[in-house]
């Protein structure tokens, strides 16, 4: 796949839709692919390599920063998210300056009613992020719908640590009868094996590195549900946490990667993944593991 070249030292950025849609136009005339990165901000390595796959597989790359006001069921985490625009297009342009940015305002996507459209996520929404992030959902659905009719991508890149997300936007696609194909892509790790995440900016350095006990429980689940019962991992990882005085947790679940329902009973035909949510200081950590 040839990427097109723009020939400039950088792409300006649009902050709105209308120039936006006009300028993709000419691609989707001319029958090219258009990758899609939707972010919001605070890019880290992770982000880097979704879009870096993008620029692999597609004629064009667009990447969306945008801090979407209805997913968040906390006030407080959507005041403290991370806006860090100049930076993130710093990165951007160093990795590629081919690639387009898009950084709308409320306002631009919104258009004065900032709420969110209910969906029928067919039972995918009901457990760990859903139940615990009321109306989370609904907010990720509104916003990725909204930015796919105006990027009209031909394929989109999304990280496997918000696998439940992945799920649920493959759902609402497939349902909404959109023209792209949905990528998950695998998760990218710090060198303890924190997953990368732009919350992590927000840990001190102490508790950076010890959010490793995270991913190492997650592996050690992994061992366990090899001879062991999911209720009986759940226990384990109980255990675990009452012990630990740093990280609270919020939830771990063993649920079948298809329909997300937790893990009852072990079927020999089924994969299953283990989902957590810690938090610490306030601040949410989630990451997630094949089991399989
Ligand atoms: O995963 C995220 O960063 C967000 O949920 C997304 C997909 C950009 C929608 O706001």
């Amino acid at each position: 796949m040839f990427a097109f070249n723009f020939n400039k030292t950088a792409m300006p950025i649009f902050y709105g839709k209308v120039a936006l849609i006009t300028f993709l136009k000419s691609f989707k005339t001319q029958n090219m692919t258009i990758g899609y990165v939707p972010t919001m901000g605070a890019l880290h390595q992770g982000h880097l390599s979704l879009m870096q796959q993008s620029l692999q597989e597609n004629h064009v790359t667009v990447v969306s920063i945008f801090v979407n006001p209805t997913q968040f069921n906390n006030p407080d985490d959507l005041s403290k998210y991370p806006r860090t625009l100049e930076q993130d297009t710093e990165k951007i342009n160093a990795l590629n300056t081919d690639i387009i940015i898009y950084a709308p305002s409320v306002e631009d996507i919104y258009e004065g009613n900032v709420t969110s459209q209910t969906f029928n996520f067919e039972g995918l929404e009901n457990q760990m992020e859903g139940k615990f992030r009321p109306g989370h959902f609904n907010g990720v659905g509104t916003i990725v719908k909204r930015l796919f009719e105006i990027i009209t991508p031909t394929h989109a890149y999304f990280g496997e640590k918000d696998f439940q997300q992945l799920q649920i936007v493959k759902k609402m696609t497939q349902k909404s009868l959109l023209p792209v194909t949905i990528i998950g892509c695998p998760i990218f790790r710090e060198s303890n094996g924190l997953a990368m995440s732009s919350r992590n900016e927000r840990l001190s350095l102490n508790q950076r590195e010890e959010a490793s006990m995270i991913y190492k429980t997650l592996l050690r689940t992994k061992d366990l549900f090899k001879t062991q019962t999911a209720n009986e991992v759940n226990q384990w990882v109980e255990t675990v946490f009452v012990k630990n005085d740093t990280f609270e947790l919020e939830y771990f679940a063993i649920a079948e990667e298809e329909t997300l329902l937790t893990c009852e009973e072990k079927m020999e035909d089924k994969n299953y993944r283990a989902f957590i949510a810690v938090f610490v200081n306030n601040i949410r950590l989630i990451d997630t593991i094949s089991l399989k």
